[in-house]
């Protein structure tokens, strides 16, 4: 991605040292956190200064790459499970986590040197999907067009490129004329910050909607297409993504929108038969109780949006049965959401 004339991946690993876009500070300071052990990259995970399914992928998989060096004993020592075990618990939802630490753990077996490699083929994989997938979404959409998102599945959700965006962002440098819809997100508006952000470092016309305005554009036409990443599909096609997604789903089947869902294939977990096997993470009451925001003097500032005293429920995540779903966009084309035309993803 570039950044003021810069490329930048969303995460990367340097000796023992993670390195990632602070998320928390996007869109009013733009920097760097550098993590110097596996717990601090847990940390990191957990607060969000990292986010979005791939990205949190890649930071887990270098986390246990870190854990690894950190270690250096023996490979079935106490250790490494607990670190193993650290890392998967920052994070309950997005596939891409666990299928990055399984892969470095079994890899480290064999040394950290392997862990270390492993983890950076990873990230490079996340990448080169990411790619295919704007590739094979970007053919849906047509010159004029214009795109709902919701949550951000861009640059910042992965290593580089996105999953949702990706397709938008290879039409626009085609020369279509395309806009986008920006849902905001809350609560703690990813849309708003992180999309709008990515969005206007492309150059790509775009507006910022409330979470509630989607359905009154829809109903106008003004949608013609909506685009969302996922952070972890089950083997018949339902989608867990951010929170308010199914809400967008059920507009866009009554007003006949398509409905396309854009993941690589470490986000499908097979061993989910359905939604309802899905561990929806729940966060923090004070999301919802409290808004950030940059002050007059540029600083990031908190304040209480919600009755004082009264409790919030913050689920993150909801899941979209794939009777809602167009197509999933994948590295290796786009399919329907099928149990069959998911399991030939593997064979
Ligand atoms: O809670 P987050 O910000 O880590 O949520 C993940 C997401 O950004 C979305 O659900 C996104 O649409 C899919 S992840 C690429």
């Amino acid at each position: 991605m570039n950044v003021n004339g810069e490329d930048y991946r969303t995460v990367w690993m340097e000796g023992l040292s993670v390195y990632m876009i602070e998320q928390n500070q996007l869109p009013f300071h733009f920097s760097i956190y550098r993590s110097r052990d596996y717990l601090d990259t847990c940390r990191a995970i957990r607060t969000m200064i990292v986010r979005g399914a791939g990205a949190i992928g890649a930071a887990a998989g270098f986390a246990m790459a870190q854990a690894y060096i950190q270690g250096n004993r023996d490979k079935d020592n106490e250790f490494l499970a607990k670190a193993r075990k650290d890392i998967e618990s920052t994070r309950p939802t997005a596939r891409n986590l666990f299928y990055a630490v399984e892969r470095v753990f079994e890899a480290g077996q064999e040394g950290a040197e392997k862990a270390v490699i492993e983890a950076q083929d990873l990230a490079d994989e996340d990448a080169r999907c990411s790619r295919m997938i704007g590739k094979y979404g970007s053919d849906l959409i047509r010159d004029g067009y214009v795109v709902e998102t919701h949550c951000n599945a861009g640059w910042l959700a992965f290593v580089d490129y996105g999953t949702a965006l990706s397709p938008v962002y290879v039409a626009h440098r085609q020369g279509r004329k395309i806009s986008v819809l920006v849902d905001e997100t809350r609560p703690r508006s990813q849309g708003a910050r992180l999309t709008a952000w990515e969005l206007s470092n492309e150059g790509i016309p775009h507006a910022v909607i409330s979470d509630n305005a989607g359905a009154h554009y829809m109903s106008q036409g003004k949608v013609d297409i909506v685009i969302v990443g996922a952070d972890r599909i089950a083997a018949n096609g339902d989608v867990a993504n951010k929170i308010g997604t199914l809400e967008k789903a059920i507009a866009a089947r009554h007003y006949e929108i398509p409905f396309f869902v854009a993941a690589p294939l470490s986000t499908i977990d097979l061993s989910c038969g359905s939604g309802k096997d899905i561990v929806i993470e729940e966060r923090a009451e004070d999301e919802v109780l409290y808004q950030s925001g940059m002050d007059a003097e540029g600083g990031i500032t908190r304040i209480r949006v919600a009755n004082p005293g009264s409790a919030a429920l913050n689920p993150a995540f909801d899941i979209t049965p794939n009777s809602l779903i167009t197509g999933i966009i994948t590295e290796k084309g786009i399919i329907r959401p099928t149990p069959e035309a998911i399991q030939r993803l593997f064979d």
